[in-house]
């Protein structure tokens, strides 16, 4: 666990530390949870998005929350990893100007090549102040102060007509409340799942739609997904008919234990572009599905999913646009 051009300068630009509690917001290793702690000792309390995420720093020994209100509550310093989206910048934002105590300072630094100026109108509609410092080593730290009174929209919700299903998502979630295309271009193929009694698994669930869907054909659903904001959404949308867990793709579920499992998976890893939890948890759909158990799949056409799909058992393209392919296996 190394810092990066990031975390040193969010370290250079933390100034006085308060007495008081300090949140730590988007960490993803746990190098900065470290260096935070270091300076604050027991006062830190950190949140990440994902469980992944949140593990690594449960590992430096910080308090974390699962939770990002609970992290924020009372926090006089918000030391934050800038997240890609505006919307999760808002949300935590509100919610630290809401929670947060009434004199907290936020310290919000990231790639310069991923910030936005819009990220500034952002924060200014939580706080009074907010500034940019110098840039360093290709990265920035904006800091704002003065919380607002503010609303907070979050989470938002959207009724889609043709899907008879109101959609709830927090900032941080995949898509917010709208259907991806890809989402869309899987929910027209559902119907050529198997009937089941068994667990069907909505994997990488994101608002939960896919869940929501599924639980009206299917009795035992589980929609899983790594995101904190996910799950919440989730719940929202489906409404209690299925179960929820933040987990790290289907490490959670048994061998031979599930019989079909559906997912438009991530190809985003935080900022970067990145297959390999994907090929990892088609590897691992093989070790969960039961014999003949299923999978349906929809992804970018360019991915080069299908060689390993098709290692798992027998594979048909059951849709396809200019993008996207969607795909049902059959383990063998
Ligand atoms: C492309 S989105 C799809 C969301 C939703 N199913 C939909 O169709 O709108 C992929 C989702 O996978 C989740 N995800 C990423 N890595 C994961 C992992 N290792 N385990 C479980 N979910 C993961 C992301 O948080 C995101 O919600």
């Amino acid at each position: 666990m190394t810092l990066d051009p990031v975390d040193r300068l969010l370290l250079d630009e933390l100034g006085e530390l308060p007495s008081g509690r300090v949140a730590l917001i988007g960490d993803e290793h746990g190098a900065l949870a470290d260096a935070v702690a270091q300076l604050a000792g027991g006062r830190v309390v950190a949140h990440h998005d994902s469980v992944v995420s949140e593990r690594a720093l449960a590992r430096t020994g910080v308090e974390v929350s699962p939770e990002l209100a609970t992290a924020l509550t009372g926090a006089e310093l918000v030391v934050l990893r800038l997240p890609k989206s505006l919307d999760a910048l808002d949300e935590i934002a509100r919610t630290a100007a809401q929670v947060a105590a009434a004199d907290v300072r936020l310290v919000a630094g990231g790639r310069t090549k991923h910030m936005t100026p819009s990220m500034n109108p952002v924060l200014a509609m939580s706080f009074e102040t907010v500034r940019a410092s110098l840039g360093r080593q290709k990265s920035r730290v904006l800091h704002a102060s003065g919380p607002r009174t503010v609303e907070q929209p979050w989470p938002k919700h959207r009724h889609h007509d043709d899907l008879d299903l109101t959609v709830y998502a927090h900032g941080a979630a995949f898509a917010g409340t709208r259907l991806d295309a890809g989402t869309a271009l899987l929910i027209g193929q559902l119907h050529r799942l198997e009937d089941t009694e068994g667990a069907v698994v909505d994997l990488g669930c994101g608002t939960g739609i896919l869940a929501a869907l599924l639980a009206r054909r299917f009795p035992n659903v589980t929609a899983v997904d790594v995101s904190a904001a996910a799950v919440a959404s989730t719940r929202l949308t489906t409404a209690g008919t299925v179960e929820t867990r933040r987990a790290d793709g289907l490490t959670e579920f048994a061998d031979d234990s599930v019989a079909a499992v559906v997912t438009n998976p991530p190809f985003h890893v935080g900022t970067t572009k990145d297959s390999t939890p994907t090929l990892a948890m088609i590897a691992d759909a093989g070790r969960v599905l039961v014999p003949d158990g299923e999978l349906l799949m929809v992804f970018n056409a360019h991915l080069p999913y299908l060689p390993r799909l098709a290692r798992l058992g027998r594979t048909e393209i059951l849709a396809r646009d200019r993008h996207y392919l969607v795909t049902r296996t059959v383990r063998g």
